[in-house]
This record gives C-alpha cells, structure tokens and sequence, in this order.
C-alpha cells in the first residue's frame, strides 16, 4: 500500500523525512502529521512557525495551528497561541473533543496546562531583533509591515489509506494583536478527506480564506481530477476572480496529495516545498507560477540553493 507525506516549504522536509520512516514502518499518518510539525515547531531558526515565530506588532508570538484527521473530519484548532510549546499537539488533542474544539488566546494555554502539555516563553532573542530592526524600518521608510507568512501545511498518507493533515504558523508579522489567518481555519488552510486526498495553504491568510481553497482542491480531486489538476484549477481560478473583483491577489502557494499518494501544487510565488512517498526519497522543490496559468515549473533545489538558504536563516541579526 502507498504512503506519503508533501508539505510546504524547505523546512518541512526533516519533519517529513521522519514522518515517512514511521509510516514505512507502520506509523499512522495522524502519529506522522504531528511529530513532523513539531520538528518545524522545535526548530528556532524556522522565523514563521514555532519557538522562533516573529511576533505582532506587540512584539508578541501568537501562534495557529490545526489538526485534521481525514477518516472521521475531527479537526481540532488554535489561534493566538503565546505560550504552548508545539501548537500542533494541542489542536490534534482537541480534534478528540465533541466540543470547544477550536480555542483562541488564554483559552489555549489554560487547556494545554490541564491536559499537561509544555509552556514556554515563545519570543527568541533572533525574533526580537528582527521586529526591533523592523520597526525602525517602518520609522524610517513607507515600508509595508506586512510580510513573511510561511504556514508549514502538511498532508499524510499511511499504508491503511488513513490520511491527516495540519498547520501550524505565527502568521503574518506585524499582524494586529488578535488576528487570525487561514492556518487554523478549515478549508482555508487545510483539509483532508482519507477517501479523496487532502491539501493545505500557505500564502496571505486575508485572501486564501476567501476562496477555501484547501476544500476546494480536495473537492475538485474528488470529481476525478488529478492532485496537479485539481490544485492548479482551484489556485488559478480563484486568483482570477480575486484579480477581477478586487484588483489583487495576494500570494497563494497549496500543495496536494491524494489517497493513492499521487500529488500536485501550484503557486503565484517561488516556492519550496518537500515530498517523501514510498517510491520517492525526501525531495525539496522549488515551484515556479507559469505566466500563463499553467502548471508551475518544478525542479529538484540545488545543493547551492540548499545552502544558501541555511546560511540566510541562521545568519547573525545584527
Ligand atoms: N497563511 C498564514 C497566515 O496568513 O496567517
């Protein structure tokens, strides 16, 4: 039986080099999905997800996350998380929940303390200077605070066919106290049905919750679209109408998987992304948007390309 795991961007691919060894070796995608998100969680140079995050315009960390389990639909989720150290592992815990499954603010930290999970201080010195160094360059300049969104979404398929997804994000920096994208909010960021496939969204929150373009691939693979298909024709239909009606379309990244391991993404950015299967070894990508609306340009990163990134996100701040 297929197993796999595809997941946005270059700092999935450990997290997802060790959820596919698990589910070769029997793991469950729901098990795989979580330890592979805490991996990213964990990592303090990863500036958009986890210990690390960039905070708000507040200068504080609040963190998204969800979880979904593709056989049954239980999704559980977090929003404005401060202190939670794996975001990830509350919202699959509350996926179990019948209700009050999706908690915002204090309410996270108070349930993961009764359900025993670890708090920390979730600003480190690196995501402190870096608001700090932006903040005087908004002083300075008409900068737009707004930039740096990279959700780590990932979707799993194990050897029963079950399949899982998840999210976990500090969001946009120098977002507004309180506010929340698409990462937690199913559909938007994420979805995932064990008898289609399952994909998640990473990109301006603002604008991906308007299309829910997560169901809406999933939907489309299951009319018989192929992942690359059906992905392609939810991003690319959607921006459309975005560019129509308003104007503009912020940057949209999704990738895809379905439940015989087959997958597919589309982007209007350069964008990595990782994929581990049972007849592909832990892969980093690089998606480049076509002009035309077409399928992106996909290759394998280069080793050049790999190191430069690990030195830019562990570079001193000065
Ligand atoms: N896609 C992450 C966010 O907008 O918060």
């Amino acid at each position: 039986m297929s197993y796999g795991m595809i997941a946005t961007w270059r700092m999935a691919c450990d997290g997802i080099t060790k959820g596919t060894t698990d589910l070769a070796n029997g793991g469950s995608a729901q098990t795989a999905i979580v330890a592979a998100i805490k991996m990213v969680e964990d990592y303090p140079f990863y500036k958009s997800v986890g210990y690390g995050g960039l905070p708000n315009e507040e200068g504080l960390v609040e963190l998204d996350a969800a979880f979904m389990n593709g056989d049954n639909f239980d999704i559980g989720a977090v929003a404005g998380s401060r202190s939670v150290k794996n975001p990830i592992a509350v919202a699959e815990k509350l996926s179990h929940e019948r209700f009050n499954s999706f908690l915002v603010g204090d309410g996270v930290a108070k349930y993961a303390i009764k359900e025993g999970f670890e708090i920390q201080n979730m600003l480190t010195e690196r995501a402190k200077k870096t608001w700090e160094n932006r903040l005087a360059e908004m002083r300075n300049s008409n900068l737009s605070p707004y930039d740096g969104h990279d959700t780590v979404g990932m979707v799993a398929l194990d050897q029963n066919g079950s399949m899982a997804c998840g999210t976990s994000s500090s969001g946009l920096f120098m977002k507004k106290e309180g506010r929340i994208g698409d990462s937690p909010l199913s559909g938007s960021g994420f979805y995932v049905d064990s008898e289609i496939g399952g994909a998640t969204a990473t990109g301006l929150g603002e604008d991906l919750m308007k299309g829910c373009l997560s169901y809406e691939t999933v939907r489309l693979m299951g009319t018989g679209l192929q992942p690359q298909e059906a992905v392609n024709q939810a991003m690319q239909d959607f921006a459309k109408q975005l560019e129509r009606r308003k104007g503009k379309c912020g940057a949209f990244s999704l990738v895809a998987m379905n439940n015989k391991g087959e997958w597919g993404v589309a982007t209007n950015v350069e964008f990595s992304f990782a994929v581990a299967t049972d007849q592909l070894a832990p892969t980093i990508y690089l998606a480049y948007p076509s002009e035309d609306g077409s399928y992106p340009k996909i290759e394998v990163a280069s080793q050049e390309w790999l190191d430069a990134y690990q030195a830019r996100i562990t570079a001193p701040i000065q």
